[in-house]
């Protein structure tokens, strides 16, 4: 068997959540690797919802396992929230369903001090971080001084972690920012750090593995494996518009690497993403709408971040950016999300090309803030989608809309979300 991989293709936040729960039941193991809790995954089905930031999205499925692979990055705090609220609000046996790996880094409360830092020194130039100590934490990842949770065993633990915070403090110190300003998720530095010590007890009642040994023995008994991407191609640490990126490589390649596996061993490559586009924090987007229109699918999208709550910035497919990340992923299979939410739409514009100074290019460029969008137009189907459940329902207008989408990029879309609910899901293809 080999591991078929599911990606965000923009800026984030495109469905995926939504997307690896309707996929969980074709699967016997979900596993995120690279990101950290900057990812918010949204599941909803009747009546629930869910917002995960470092478990998997099958883990509502009771048949799945999952597991957070060794290219993740772990804050203790935020994963026992996330694990308290699944064990209050739905039927999973945490303890059986989820696994994490001995060599996936601990955010540590200074890492957020000092994302908290970074940005506040950066002024207007800051990246707009989720302050959930991203950058920092990969940094001593590879920096060689990171904490793994491999160490949690050791008797040397706290002695390790003292070191560290030592070390934060000593260059938060060299930062002209009052320190004791800093609040985490609204808790003052010594708050945070006497609740993150307390949360270390319940990473230590999951069950800790080799992931590259799990996963691949699994695979030799037959089991189907998804991986689960965070963050979006776009935000990609090589193949975003850097700096306005995030610290680890999004893209499916970083499979290989988060999770073990020989790069012979990936099969099918899913790439989500929305029928617009959208974006938090800072960096170039060209597409964006400044205006009413842009207003329209923040409201009607419902575009505000799942893990800061921060509104989205809103604009037009990029058709160019959708191709960029098509290729660097090696995408088989597309998956259109958020299409109910252009419903009410009369006229639906998607970038086909970009101006640089007087040239026209249909490469993603290094310079992507020079980029200005060259537009195509089409008519919109303005009604609901609400009652289609079959390809055979949708408009024609919206059937032209994936025409264009697919001929442009080249690559077939197999599944189209009306709306977030686990059901509103139109199969267009088969997946094979
Ligand atoms: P992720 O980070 O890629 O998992 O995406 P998020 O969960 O951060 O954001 C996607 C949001 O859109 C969530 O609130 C989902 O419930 C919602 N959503 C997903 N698919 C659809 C869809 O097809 N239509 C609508 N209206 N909402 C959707
Ligand atoms: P999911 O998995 C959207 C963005 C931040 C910021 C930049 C760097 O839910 O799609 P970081 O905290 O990583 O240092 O922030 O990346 N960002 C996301 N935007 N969805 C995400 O995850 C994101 N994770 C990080 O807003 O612009
Ligand atoms: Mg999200």
């Amino acid at each position: 068997m080999k591991v078929d991989v599911l990606v965000g293709l923009q800026w984030g936040d495109e469905g995926k959540g939504k997307i690896v729960d309707v996929l969980s039941p074709e699967y016997d193991i979900i596993a995120r690797f690279q990101g950290g809790p900057n990812a918010g995954h949204t599941i909803e089905s009747e009546g629930y919802k869910f917002i995960l930031h470092t478990i998997p999205s099958g883990i509502l499925n009771s048949n799945t396992t999952n597991i957070i692979g060794n290219g993740v990055i772990i804050d203790p705090y935020i994963l026992r929230k996330e694990i308290d609220i699944l064990k209050e609000k739905a039927d999973v046996d945490i303890f059986r369903n989820l696994l994490v790996s001995r060599r996936s880094h601990l955010i540590l409360p200074t890492h957020r001090l000092l994302d908290a830092v970074y940005e506040s020194a950066k002024g207007s130039t800051k990246i707009g971080s989720t302050l959930k100590g991203i950058g920092p934490t990969y940094t001593d990842k590879t920096g060689r001084n990171g904490i793994r949770i491999g160490d949690l065993a050791s008797p040397n633990f706290y002695q390790k972690y003292e070191d560290l915070k030592n070390r934060h403090l000593q260059i938060a110190s060299n930062y002209s920012v009052d320190l004791n300003a800093i609040t985490i998720e609204g808790l003052s530095f010594d708050e945070y750090e006497g609740l993150w010590m307390e949360s270390l007890t319940t990473l230590k009642q999951l069950r800790v593995i080799d992931c590259e040994y799990y996963i691949q023995r699994a695979l030799w008994n037959g089991k189907r494996v998804l991986a689960e991407g965070a963050q979006g191609s776009l935000l990609d640490i090589d193949y975003g518009a850097y700096p306005y990126v995030t610290s680890s490589n999004t893209v499916a390649p970083a499979v290989c690497i988060g999770l073990g596996v020989p790069t012979s061993y990936i099969d099918k490559v899913f790439g989500v993403f929305k029928a617009y586009c959208t974006r938090v924090g800072n960096g170039p987007f060209p597409t964006e709408l400044n205006d009413e229109i842009g207003d329209f699918l923040r409201k009607e999208g419902h575009e505000f971040g799942s893990t800061t709550g921060r509104p989205r910035r809103c604009g037009w497919l990029d058709i160019p950016a959708l191709r960029y990340s098509v290729m660097l992923n090696g995408v088989t299979h597309l998956f259109l999300t958020k299409t109910d939410v252009l419903n009410k739409l009369e006229t639906i514009r998607v970038c086909d090309k970009y101006r640089i100074e007087d040239e026209e290019i249909e490469d993603f460029p290094y310079d992507y803030s020079e980029a200005a969008p060259i537009y195509v137009q089409r008519k919109g189907w303005t009604r609901s989608l609400a009652n289609v459940s079959c390809v055979s329902g949708l408009p024609k207008e919206l059937g032209d809309y994936l025409h264009l989408i697919e001929t442009r990029v080249g690559i077939p879309i197999v599944m189209v979300s009306t709306g977030p609910d686990r059901h509103e899901t139109i199969m267009v293809r088969p997946i094979r």
